[in-house]
């Protein structure tokens, strides 16, 4: 299958693996770009850039394939090294990189010189529209059923893929939701060159994440994510546990005079203890609705060919057999 974003970054399919903290670390990365996708290391997992160096290097080792970096721009009063990030990103050879957050446009240039694609990922059709315009190679367009920051807006994809398609002129991904050959080909059918996934890529063989949080991915159902965190406007899809519900109480509770540093017990430095210790009660982490979709825990190689092949026939047998001779 040839789309705008193959084509863009020299895959063979169309699918991309979003960075995720604590999960997309080289054994990912190198696994999903194998299998023909694009896989991206999560930059500021890695506590340093030296260590995103490492990271790159390690990768590299495991494939020869692109590979992409993660940026995530946080909105915290102590920034993370970003310009050092983005030197272990330049010198380690990587060129592409997902950008995230908060707008990307202070650091555009020095990526665009050294030949960097930049792929940056929205909520809503204005920030895709800014991204064009700043000048992203392509977007990805996060609907509210994803994993992570679905932002304020709650337009769902069937909604927000095709009004993507009505504005956009660079090519984008349809992400949130996406686990199989029906999301795939549904996106390319409202508009999208290809998918991005989160959730579903957790429960493979090569994620790196303890074997609980892949089970308890397996055990939920598209009723088991909870929105946390919208009275502070940083919402996020996390999956239903213990401290989501304590979070949700604390909400209740406090109402508009809530505060970041009352829900520190449940968001600070939980990502290790979640993903590294299989701790997933410890506190809130993202999780897609698209959990419901999600039986198995395959390779990334036969994920990515089961999605490619039933895409095919999906298309071949069962649109193209509704049509009239
Ligand atoms: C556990 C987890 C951690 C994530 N961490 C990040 C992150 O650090 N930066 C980012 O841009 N997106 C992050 N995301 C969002 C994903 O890259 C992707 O956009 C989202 O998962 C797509 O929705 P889906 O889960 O329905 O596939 C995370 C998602 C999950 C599930």
């Amino acid at each position: 299958m040839k789309t705008r974003i193959t084509e863009l970054f020299g895959i063979r399919h169309p699918i991309i693996q979003g960075g995720m903290h604590y999960v997309g670390f080289a054994e990912l990365a190198s696994a999903v770009s194998n299998a023909g996708g694009l896989g991206i290391i999560t930059g500021l997992t890695q506590k340093t850039p030296q260590d995103l160096a490492g990271e790159i290097q390690r990768c590299r080792k495991m494939t020869d394939k692109p590979f992409g970096v993660n940026l995530t721009f946080l909105p915290t009063i102590q920034a993370p090294d970003y310009p050092g990030y983005i030197n272990a990103i330049i010198d380690g050879g990587v060129k592409i990189v997902e950008t995230a957050g908060r707008n990307p446009q202070p650091y555009m240039p020095i990526l665009q010189e050294a030949g960097v694609k930049i792929i940056h990922k929205c909520t809503s059709v204005r920030h895709a529209l800014k991204a064009e315009k700043i000048g992203c190679d392509a977007v990805s367009v996060d609907g509210f059923e994803c994993g992570g920051h679905p932002g304020e807006d709650d337009i769902p994809n069937m909604i927000l893929l095709p009004r993507a398609a009505e504005e956009l002129t660079i090519p984008f991904v349809a992400s949130g939701g996406m686990a199989d050959a029906r999301s795939l080909v549904a996106s390319l059918a409202l508009g999208a060159d290809g998918i991005n996934m989160g959730t579903r890529f957790i429960a493979t063989q090569e994620a790196p994440v303890h074997e609980k949080v892949k089970q308890a991915i397996l055990s939920a159902t598209e009723l088991d994510t909870r929105l946390v965190l919208r009275p502070l406007r940083n919402t996020e899809r996390v999956l239903a546990n213990t401290a989501a519900e304590r979070l949700l109480e604390k909400e209740k509770s406090l109402g508009s005079s809530i505060k970041i540093e009352d829900v520190i017990e449940e968001v600070a430095g939980v990502y290790p203890k979640v993903m590294m210790d299989g701790e997933i009660h410890s506190g809130v982490w993202s999780c897609g609705m698209v959990a419901g979709l999600i039986h198995d825990i395959p390779t990334c190689g036969q994920l990515i060919d089961r999605i490619m092949a039933d895409a095919e026939s999906i298309v071949r047998e069962r649109l193209e057999g509704m049509l009239a001779p």
